[in-house]
């Protein structure tokens, strides 16, 4: 009899931990896909490849951009481990070189976010036309910034950001065509020409790249 108990109440606590409230996630270390990003504050519009590596902490963006109706062109990376943010310019061979002062940020829910829901992105009419997302808000009060993040359920892929500080304004970065690994990890490798560009100085952080 007090084994049935005991299995009873294993069996409700295994449902629950695994049937429960959705907890904050954190995205696979190796991936890559595009992006889109809208600031509010200075008519700032930009579509990127990136490549994104958590475990040797670097970033790659091949992006083009619409800033203040002028186009631009920037390949970033951003080696966090080493310090050093490369802009290259692979048209013309030409690469600057600067010190990176922010740290590694992964991808992933942050501990204290709070969950607004979770929903159905697409339809529920047919099958293959849904996507299911857990939606999270919260604050950092260091930078008087408010977030609300879009994750998948299943895989904490991101889906969507919006970001607001007084720093960068209002941003908006939607995710799309992602796959889970890295094809080509190359593109963490600076080319040659990089490697004798001089080091400047200057507090850079992810936002600088742009
Ligand atoms: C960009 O172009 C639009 C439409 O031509 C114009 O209204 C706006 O002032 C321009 N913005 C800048 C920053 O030049
Ligand atoms: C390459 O350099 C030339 C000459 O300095 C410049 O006019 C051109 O805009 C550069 N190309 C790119 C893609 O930046
Ligand atoms: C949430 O946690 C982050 C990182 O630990 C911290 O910077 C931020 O202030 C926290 N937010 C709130 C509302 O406490």
């Amino acid at each position: 009899m007090g084994s049935l108990v005991w299995f009873t109440l294993l069996g409700f606590l295994t449902i629950n931990s695994c049937a429960g409230r959705p907890h904050p996630c954190k995205s696979p270390p190796l991936l890559q896909g595009s992006l889109s990003m809208i600031g509010q504050s200075e008519d700032f519009q930009a579509i990127a490849k990136f490549n994104y590596d958590a475990l040797e902490q670097r970033i790659h963006f091949g992006e083009f951009g619409y800033y203040q109706n002028k186009t631009f062109h920037v390949d970033a990376l951003l080696l966090y481990k080493e310090g050093v943010m490369y802009k290259i310019n692979r048209h013309n061979k030409t690469c600057t070189r600067k010190e990176l002062k922010s740290s590694f940020h992964p991808l992933k829910v942050p501990h204290n976010a709070t969950l607004l829901g979770q929903v159905v992105l697409g339809s529920m009419s047919h099958h293959g036309e849904s996507l299911l997302v857990n939606s999270w808000a919260g604050e950092i009060p260091e930078h008087k910034a408010k977030y609300l993040l879009t994750f998948t359920k299943l895989g904490c892929i991101p889906v969507s950001c919006l970001y607001n500080s007084p720093k960068t304004g209002g941003i908006t970065i939607s995710f799309f065509n992602n796959i889970v690994g890295i094809v080509d990890p190359n593109v963490f490798i600076p080319p040659p020409y990089c490697t004798t560009a001089t080091l400047e100085e200057g507090s850079n952080d992810f936002f600088s790249i742009f």
